[in-house]
């Protein structure tokens, strides 16, 4: 199988909570090579174009404000199947149903505060590391 490109997020809880260089760690331990990385803070613009699929969910103005209220670490990963292997990393959306041994079971909070963000597909992938990776 070729190599993949996915994007992910460190999110704000999970930075503020001084976890990064141990989930940074994981990641490399699970065969992704980080071929982008950058800590930087997220605006409302940037945010709500980012979740602009999520725009006519009940929580969309939480999703915003909690993604913009601190730093985060954004990522551009490969390896083989990166997308799907991000997200079986990353572990169920809600810390409480995911598995052991997922990044959000280890280090997530609840719902709105679940450590991580990956793309969800193919198409996806290539939008969102095109949006904060213009140059790769
Ligand atoms: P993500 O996009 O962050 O990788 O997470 P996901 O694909 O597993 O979940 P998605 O459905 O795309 O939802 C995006 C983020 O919205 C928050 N959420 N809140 N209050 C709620 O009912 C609710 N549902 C989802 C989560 O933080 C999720 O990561
Ligand atoms: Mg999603």
């Amino acid at each position: 199988m070729a190599v993949e490109r996915t994007f992910g997020i460190i999110k704000p809880d999970a930075v503020a909570s001084g976890f990064t260089g141990e989930i940074l760690s994981i990641i490399e331990r699970n065969g992704f090579t980080i071929v982008g990385m950058e800590k930087r803070t997220i605006n409302t613009t940037e945010a709500e174009s980012f979740y602009g699929v999520h725009k006519s969910k009940p929580f969309f103005g939480e999703l915003v404000s909690y993604i913009t209220s601190g730093p985060v670490i954004v990522l551009a990963l490969e390896r083989e199947n990166a997308i799907q292997e991000w997200r079986n990393l990353m572990g169920a959306t809600d810390p409480l149903k995911a598995s052991v041994g997922t990044l959000r079971k280890m280090f997530g909070k609840h719902l709105s505060s679940n450590a991580t963000h990956g793309s969800d597909a193919p198409e996806t992938a290539k939008q969102e590391c095109a949006f904060f990776f213009p140059h790769l």
